[in-house]
């Protein structure tokens, strides 16, 4: 569908050049702020630093510093490589520094956890080996004590050969305290699989290797191809970003056991999960665990009193395996008792026991200590989004614009439709008894509980009550960076789509199904205002941004004004 513009979301257009002369005012960067001022530019191509610098994982204290450094020959270590955290951009005033060294095994990317910092600031970092010295990012570590205002950028589903990430060029201009990646920052596929045929054979986007990837080279060769992605590049070095994997990171529609594109001929799937989680940990500025890049990644961060962030993992952790409703409501007994007995079996999970309880214990000691805001940073949207009844006449139109395999799909929601099932069972919404019990977590254990989400590549914002119609907290779900939306197999009117989603899912508080983008959230003692930031497009290299008006939560509401 070409979604848009909902009731009541005016929507203001703004150039892009009036757009970052005001934010670049805004946080008195200049242009060349993040350029390397050094006596020496770092490479680009095969040898030196090769994928430009990024930050992660911010403590009051500390952050993660990453970057990657390919010596010349076949060298298979890097010693002493210097890496430097500073508090001015020209590195005249040091705040920390040290040695430390990389490998071929770990695929010569560096990762130093930088200690001793101060919280809520603002450092300047780089890296110099040989002679040579990397790109400068700019960090910040968490606050402390009392915080009037933490803003956040929210970003999932960035799909390379589907266009540019113009919305990551937004972002790394903006204010953001920090931003958050929901997963989806790369995908899986082969050349020429999901992607943008303009993308791919226009603008040259095109992936590598080019089979889908399986290997261990094969990973470390497609998040070597995302980072070189100059925009993408831009937001690591101007923000620490925290992360988490959803599907793609992996392969599509991962589970705990399998995926559904884990398929005959492609090796043992727990051996390709641990070479994902392995170049995972290589790649992305995540804080690892001593001694392994195997454990779980869901974790916490405290934004002094005003926000605990506690990032889920609802993807391979404990995900008990998605249903599907051609496959499974036949094979399982009929519409009835699918429903019944499977879809709301209490023992169905999508974080699986030891998560569930650590979210819990998480959301009491948020509460306990008084912090207002409990953001819980995951995958898959949690609202409840039923399938839309949509016109026959309507259902007519869409099938003249579309391939017969989404023809066949679009018959297929009329019964679930009718019988008010879910649109998504990759989501929250296949999972209902788990996410029952959270909601009951969040209305015993927590104070305001806002749910961040990604995967649809649309924006949302749901106002969450549980089964007995009681508001337990809101939900953004942030667009795509450049995956296709339902635009691409819903082709309808936007202000149609929107109201027919609205008719089925009384939870939708507000809705974009056609546009790309990203999110800024703000949290404040006395509330939480979203903003949707739109690119344009992202098959043109000139883009302009339009901003949705702010959806506000007030503290203590659990649901949007
Ligand atoms: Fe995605």
């Amino acid at each position: 569908m070409k979604g848009g513009n909902t009731p009541g979301s005016e929507m203001r257009d703004s150039k892009m050049n009036i757009n970052r002369r005001r934010v670049l005012q805004g946080i008195g960067v200049g242009a060349g702020a993040l350029s390397v001022s050094g006596v020496l530019a770092a490479k680009a191509g095969n040898q030196g630093f090769t994928h430009g610098v990024a930050s992660g994982d911010p403590l009051s204290d500390r952050v993660i510093l990453w970057s990657r450094y390919k010596p010349e020959g076949n060298k298979s270590r890097v010693d002493n490589i210097i890496w430097q955290v500073a508090y001015d951009r020209s590195f005249g005033d040091l705040a920390a520094s040290g040695i430390t060294s990389t490998a071929a095994a770990r695929d010569y990317t560096i990762k130093v956890d930088a200690t001793g910092l101060q919280p809520g600031r603002h450092y300047f970092y780089r890296f110099e080996v040989n002679g040579q010295r990397s790109e400068v990012g700019r960090t910040k570590t968490l606050p402390k004590g009392s915080v009037d205002r933490f803003r956040i950028g929210v970003a999932s589903c960035s799909n390379y050969p589907q266009g540019y990430f113009h919305a990551y060029d937004d972002m790394a201009k903006a204010d953001l305290d920090l931003v958050l990646h929901l997963g989806d920052y790369l995908y899986e596929y082969a050349q020429g699989r999901y992607v943008n045929p303009i993308a791919e054979e226009t603008l040259g986007r095109v992936v590598q290797p080019a089979a889908e990837i399986l290997s261990l080279d094969d990973y470390r060769r497609r998040y070597a191809l995302y980072r070189s992605d100059k925009d993408l590049r831009a937001a690591h070095a101007a923000h620490p970003w925290i992360c988490v994997w959803d599907d793609h990171e992996l392969t599509n529609n991962t589970w705990k056991s399998g995926a559904e594109n884990h398929n005959e001929g492609e090796g043992v799937f727990t051996e390709r999960m641990a070479i994902a989680r392995k170049v995972y940990h290589e790649w992305m500025p995540i804080r690892t665990a001593a001694q392994t890049d195997q454990a779980p990644i869901y974790r916490a961060f405290q934004i002094g009193d005003l926000a605990d962030l506690i990032m889920l993992d609802t993807r391979l952790h404990g995900r008990d395996e998605q249903f599907i409703y051609e496959r499974d409501i036949a094979r399982l007994g009929g519409p009835e008792t699918f429903v019944k007995d499977h879809l709301f079996d209490p023992n169905r999970t999508i974080l699986g026991a030891d998560q569930e309880n650590w979210l819990g214990a998480q959301l009491a000691a948020s509460k306990d200590r008084g912090t207002t805001w409990q953001v819980i940073g995951q995958q898959v949207l949690m609202g409840k989004l039923v399938t839309p009844v949509v016109p026959d006449n309507v259902t007519a139109k869409m099938k003249a614009q579309l391939p017969d395999e989404y023809s066949e799909r679009l018959d297929g929601l009329k019964p679930l439709a009718e019988a008010k099932l879910p649109l998504n069972l990759d989501a929250w919404d296949g999972y209902p008894l788990c996410r029952e019990r959270v909601h009951a977590a969040f209305k015993q254990l927590a104070s305001n509980p806002v749910v961040l989400a990604g995967d649809t590549h649309n924006a949302w914002a749901f106002n969450m009550r549980n089964y007995q119609g009681e508001a337990v907290g809101v939900e953004i779900g942030t667009p795509g960076i450049s995956s296709p939306g339902l635009e691409s197999y819903l082709p309808a009117p936007p202000k149609l789509v929107s109201e027919l989603l609205k008719a089925s899912s009384s939870e939708i508080h507000d809705l974009d199904t056609s546009r790309r983008g990203w999110t800024v959230v703000e949290f404040g003692p006395e509330q939480m205002t979203s903003t949707w930031r739109f690119v344009s497009t992202v098959l043109e290299s000139q883009y302009s941004i339009a901003e949705s008006a702010p959806l506000v939560c007030n503290a203590g509401a659990k649901q949007f004004s």
